[in-house]
C-alpha cells in the first residue's frame, strides 16, 4: 500500500480538506459560523491533525481567529476582505454557510451560500500530480430571481493565501518601469497591508503579480518560501496585511480598488486562478517549481524551441521598406535566425507614431506589393515570418478612428488622454473584439505570418462606459477578449506563434502566457542591466519565454559599450534574438555572431527545458547554470560586468551537480570531479578588463561500469580535488 494520501480528501464529519502536494501539504476547515478558514500550508512533516480553528464569532479575541479562505466582508473581520458584495436593500457582506463539497481528479469544490441572500459561492483549487503549485480561484452566482434586484460586486478575489506565523517575514516582488522591468526586491514587510497593484489594464512593468514570503533568511539554496502567482493580464491587486501578532494573509485577484461589477440574478462571475506554491528548498527551487508549473500547464507549446529571431526595430525604427528589410533578412539568414520579424512602420500612414495606428494594410511607399513579397523572399531564405500588431490601439490621425470614434475608450465629459499619441480600443464591444481578430486573421492568411509580435504600448484610461448598467465591465471584457482572440488565432492557425509585448515587459504574467510562446522581457537590451531583468524575470518564468536580443553597442538606451561576446552570453540566457543593425556590423562581427548563434542552437534544448539555477560568485559574478533533467547535461553562462582588483579568478561554485559525479568540459575537454565543482567551484578563466564573460559547457562522464561516471584520475578545478 501507498503511503502517498490522495491529492485531494474531504472529511464531512469534521468539515476538513486537505491538499497534497510532492512536498507540500494544504488543510482548511470549515469553521463554526460556517466560513472556510485555513488551517496549514507547509511541509508534509509539519502537518499533523490541527485543532477546529477559530472563527470571530466563537473567539473575544480576533487574533484567535483563523484566517478566512476568502474573506467576506461580515462579522468581526476587519482586515483586507476578498470578497465585498452589496445586495439591494443595501446590506453589505456575505454569512456564509457550507452547502457541500466535490473533491475528484485533483480539484476540491467548496460549496457555500450566504444565509440570507440569493448568493453562492464556489472556493476551488486544483493539484496536479508530480507539482506542488495549487490552483485556486472563486466562482461567484447570483441564484435569486428579478425580484431579488442585482447583487454590487466591489470586490471578488480569486483566494487569500496564509502563511504560518514567521517572526519576521521578508517580502520579494518585482517592480520597475519601462525600460527597468522585473526588477526584485526583498523587503522586510512592515506591520501593515501592504499592496502591490497595476491601475493600468495591463499586468504592468511597474509592478508584477508574483510574491515570495520567507522568513527574513531563505537564500537560493535554503529555506521555506510561499509564493503565489496571478494568472491576469489586466489590473489587479494583491494586499499583503501582516498583523501585529505574528500573521501575514495575502489576498489578491483582478481588478483594482474602485471597480464594482453588478451582478444579475443568473449570472457568475468568475475569477482567475491565483497559484500558489510552497518551497522547503529556497528561491532556486520555488523559482525552479514555477518553471516547471508553466512548462507542464501553462505555455501552449513548451517543447517546441524558440526560434532565434532577428527584429528590425532597434535597426530601423520607422523606416521600414521592402529593400532594406529583404537586406537585413539575408544577413540575419546568414548569422542562423530561424525567424525574420518585421517590426512598427510597416502599415497605414504610420511613418513615425503619430500616425497610422489601426490602419493594418501595408503602406504603399514602402510595400508597394504587399508584405508577401517580402515573406516570401523570408521563407526562401528559410526562415519563419513575424509581423508586428498593436491590435488594440489606434492613432487619433487613423482612418479608423475617422471612421469609429466611438470604438476607443473615453468619456465624453473628459478629456481624452493620449499616450504615445494614441488611443485604446474598447475590446468588451463585440463588434471591436470581431473587427480585431477579423483583421489580423487576414493578415495572417494573406501573409502567409508566421509569428505575431502583440505589443500594447499603453495603458487604459477614461475607463468605463457612459450609461451602461454595468460600466466597469470593461476591464475584465477587454482582457478576456485578447485571450479570446489569441486562442482563435492559435486554433485556426496551427502554426502561428505569438510573442507577448506591451511597451517591453509590461504584460507578461500566467494569463498571457498560456496563449503566447514568449514575451518579450523589456525595450532595454543593455546586457548589463539585462542581467538584473533577467534575475527578476527567472524568479516567476523559465528562460524560454524570455526573449532576449542582441544589439548594437554602444547600447541606444543606454550609451554603454560593450563587446559583442558579453552581449551574446547575456541573451544566450533565453530565447536568443538578434536585434541590432547587421548592416553596420563588421565581417568579423558577422563572423563571430554566426559561430555564437550556432553555439546557442546547441544548448537551446539546456537553455529553454533545463533546470535553470542562479549563481552568485565572488568578485561580482553572476551565472546560470541550466541542467539537463536527467543531469547529464549542463550549460553555464557567467557574466562579470565589471573588474574587481583581486577577485578576477575566484571559482564559481556549481551546487546543483552531483557530487558522485565526473565532468568532462566539452570545449577543453578537461574532466572534473562533481564534488569538487560543487563545493570548491569552477575555474571560469574569465578574461581581464569588464564585461568579461563565458560559456562552460559540460556532460557528465559515463561510468565504466555503464553508470554515470568513470572512477579514477581527474583533473580538480583550481588544483582541488
Ligand atoms: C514597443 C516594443 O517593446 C518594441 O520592441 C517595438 O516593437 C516598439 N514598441 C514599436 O513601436
Amino acid at each position: 500500500m501507498s503511503d502517498t494520501p490522495p491529492a485531494v480528501s474531504f472529511d464531512p464529519a469534521r468539515g476538513l480538506a486537505v491538499l497534497a502536494t510532492p512536498r507540500s501539504r494544504y488543510a482548511l476547515r470549515i469553521g463554526a459560523d460556517g466560513s472556510p478558514r485555513h488551517l496549514y500550508w507547509g511541509a508534509p512533516e509539519g502537518f499533523t491533525e490541527l485543532p477546529a480553528p477559530h472563527s470571530p464569532a466563537d473567539s473575544s479575541f480576533e487574533s484567535e481567529a483563523a484566517a478566512d479562505e476568502l474573506a467576506p466582508q461580515s462579522g468581526a473581520r476587519f482586515g483586507p476582505a476578498g470578497l465585498q458584495v452589496q445586495f439591494a436593500d443595501g446590506v453589505r457582506g456575505a454569512q456564509w454557510r457550507f452547502t457541500g463539497h466535490t473533491a475528484s481528479g485533483g480539484e476540491l469544490r467548496i460549496g457555500l451560500a450566504d444565509r440570507h441572500y440569493p448568493l453562492s459561492a464556489t472556493l476551488c483549487y486544483r493539484v496536479h500530480p508530480g507539482s506542488d503549485v495549487i490552483e485556486r480561484w472563486t466562482e461567484l452566482t447570483h441564484t435569486g430571481g428579478p425580484e431579488d434586484g442585482p447583487i454590487g460586486v466591489d470586490r471578488l478575489d480569486s483566494a487569500a493565501w496564509t502563511a504560518p506565523r514567521l517572526a519576521d517575514p521578508r517580502l520579494s516582488h518585482l517592480v520597475g518601469g519601462w525600460n527597468s522591468e522585473f526588477q526584485l526586491r526583498r523587503d522586510r514587510l512592515p506591520v501593515a497591508e501592504t499592496v502591490l497593484t497595476s491601475r493600468r489594464g495591463i499586468t504592468s512593468h511597474h509592478a508584477g503579480p508574483w510574491l515570495a514570503l520567507d522568513d527574513g533568511t531563505a537564500t537560493e539554496e535554503h529555506g521555506e518560501v510561499w509564493s503565489t502567482a496571478l494568472a491576469w493580464s489586466g489590473s489587479w491587486r494583491i494586499t499583503v496585511h501582516r498583523d501585529p501578532v505574528g500573521r501575514t494573509t495575502w489576498t489578491g485577484g483582478s481588478g483594482h480598488e474602485g471597480l464594482r461589477r453588478i451582478l444579475r440574478p443568473g449570472e457568475t462571475l468568475d475569477t482567475p486562478v491565483f497559484a500558489g506554491l510552497y518551497s522547503p528548498a529556497g528561491f532556486g527551487a520555488a523559482s525552479r517549481g514555477w518553471h516547471d508549473h508553466i512548462r507542464a500547464r501553462v505555455l501552449p507549446e513548451p517543447d517546441r524551441d524558440r526560434p532565434v529571431l532577428y527584429n528590425s526595430w532597434e535597426a530601423t525604427g520607422f523606416e521600414v521598406d521592402q529593400a532594406a528589410q529583404c537586406r537585413l533578412a539575408d544577413l540575419a539568414a546568414g548569422l542562423g535566425a530561424e525567424l525574420f520579424v518585421l517590426d512598427d512602420g510597416w502599415f497605414g500612414a504610420r511613418t513615425g507614431d503619430h500616425a497610422g495606428l489601426g490602419d493594418w494594410t501595408p503602406r504603399p511607399a514602402a510595400f508597394p506589393h504587399g508584405l508577401r513579397p517580402l515573406a516570401d523572399h523570408v521563407h526562401g531564405l528559410g526562415m519563419a515570418f513575424g509581423l508586428w500588431v498593436e491590435p488594440e490601439m489606434v492613432n487619433r490621425d487613423s482612418d479608423l478612428y475617422r471612421t469609429h470614434p466611438d470604438w476607443v475608450l473615453h468619456a465624453p465629459t473628459r478629456d481624452a488622454t493620449e499616450l504615445r499619441n494614441q488611443l485604446m480600443l474598447d475590446l468588451g464591444r463585440p463588434e471591436v473584439e470581431a473587427w480585431v481578430h477579423n483583421t489580423l486573421d487576414g493578415l495572417v492568411t494573406d501573409n502567409a505570418v508566421d509569428w505575431l509580435k502583440w505589443d500594447a504600448n499603453r495603458p487604459f484610461t477614461e475607463a468605463g462606459r457612459v450609461g451602461d448598467p454595468d460600466p466597469d465591465r470593461l476591464w475584465t471584457d477587454h482582457t478576456r477578449a485578447v485571450y479570446r482572440i489569441m486562442d482563435r488565432l492559435r486554433a485556426d492557425h496551427p502554426g502561428l506563434r505569438i510573442e507577448a509585448c506591451a511597451g517591453g515587459g509590461g504584460r507578461v504574467d500566467l494569463g498571457i502566457l498560456a496563449r503566447t510562446d514568449q514575451a518579450w522581457t523589456s525595450d532595454n537590451t543593455d546586457p548589463v542591466d539585462r542581467i538584473g531583468i533577467q534575475h527578476g524575470f527567472s524568479q516567476l518564468f523559465p528562460a524560454q519565454t524570455m526573449a532576449a536580443w542582441v544589439t548594437d553597442s554602444p547600447n541606444p538606451a543606454t550609451g554603454r559599450a560593450t563587446p559583442l561576446r558579453f552581449r551574446f552570453h547575456v541573451a544566450m540566457a533565453g530565447a536568443l534574438g538578434l536585434g541590432g543593425d547587421l548592416t553596420r556590423w563588421s565581417a568579423e562581427e558577422l563572423t563571430e555572431a554566426a559561430e555564437l548563434v550556432a553555439r546557442y542552437q546547441q544548448i537551446r534544448p539546456l537553455i529553454q527545458r533545463g533546470h535553470q539555477h542562479r549563481l552568485a560568485g565572488p568578485g561580482g559574478v553572476t551565472a546560470v547554470h541550466h541542467a539537463a533533467h536527467d543531469g547529464s547535461e549542463h550549460a553555464v553562462l557567467a557574466w562579470r560586468p565589471t573588474t574587481r582588483f583581486g577577485h578576477a579568478g575566484a571559482p564559481l561554485p556549481l551546487p546543483a551537480l552531483d557530487g558522485d559525479a565526473r565532468y568532462r568540459d566539452l570545449d577543453t575537454g578537461q574532466e572534473y570531479s562533481g564534488a569538487a565543482l560543487r563545493h570548491h567551484g569552477l575555474d571560469l578563466r574569465l578574461p581581464a578588463g569588464d564585461h568579461a564573460s563565458r560559456l562552460i559547457r559540460l556532460t557528465r562522464v559515463p561510468r565504466a561500469d555503464g553508470g554515470a561516471t568513470t572512477p579514477g584520475a581527474a583533473t580538480a578545478p583550481g588544483g582541488c580535488s
